[in-house]
């Protein structure tokens, strides 16, 4: 799959059609290298927005933890999806909104609205110029202090799909606007492989 394919909306509306299945990066529960943090971590509270959520997973993970989430994904079909699974949930603890938006067209209500941003498997398909773009997002998105955790694929690469980014280009892409405070090795998705992604945690200066 190369990187075009992966990135229009198109491609993702179809893959999305029709019933959910389990593949490539839908998992079907919340992922490890997110749910670790916030099981090893004081931190109960704040307002998080997850960046091309998928099915939801993750969101629907955090406001059970108490936190208040806006999820979006530019896929009409799985926002519709995550939002029916939000339905059938009644241990939320704090608010979950699912939205339809484009990361690089976001509305000025998220400006400054948030004290997380969790980005999980998007991130590693960008280009140089769209992740540029995406950190100059998510620091306006963040209010003071806020952090800023991604979870993608590392280079090179163990496992087929996307080519991943290297520990030092994370650092890179963060470093001016973000103090890096983790960046780990973890699973990215199947049990079966060896840690082929990484976690940054990094903090807005
Ligand atoms: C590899 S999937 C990861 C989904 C989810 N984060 C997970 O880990 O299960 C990438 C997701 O980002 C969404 N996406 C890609 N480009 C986007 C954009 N420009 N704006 C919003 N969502 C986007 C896709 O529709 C897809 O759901």
């Amino acid at each position: 799959m190369n990187r075009s394919k992966m990135q229009s909306r198109q491609w993702f509306e179809k893959w999305y059609s029709g019933k959910e299945k389990v593949f490539a990066w839908n998992i079907g529960r919340p992922h490890k290298g997110l749910v670790e943090i916030f099981d090893n971590s004081p931190l109960k509270s704040g307002r998080v927005l997850v960046p091309g959520c998928g099915f939801g997973y993750d969101a629907i993970f955090l406001a059970e933890r108490g936190f208040d989430v806006v999820a979006f994904d530019f896929s009409a079909n799985v926002i519709k999806k995550a939002k029916l699974r939000t339905k059938a949930k009644r241990k939320l603890k704090a608010s979950l909104k699912f939205e339809v938006e484009d990361i690089y067209n976001l509305p000025d209500s998220y400006h400054n609205a948030f004290d997380y941003v969790v980005e999980i498997g998007n991130f590693q398909a960008m280009s140089v110029k769209e992740r540029r773009e995406y950190v100059r997002i998510i620091t306006a998105v963040l209010g003071r202090g806020g952090r800023s955790i991604v979870i993608c694929k590392k280079y090179p690469p163990l496992t087929p799909g996307p080519k991943g980014i290297k520990k030092s280009s994370l650092k890179k892409y963060f470093s001016p606007a973000f103090k890096i405070e983790q960046i780990e090795p973890v699973l990215m998705y199947r049990k079966s492989y060896p840690a082929d992604g990484l976690r940054l945690i990094a903090k807005k200066k």
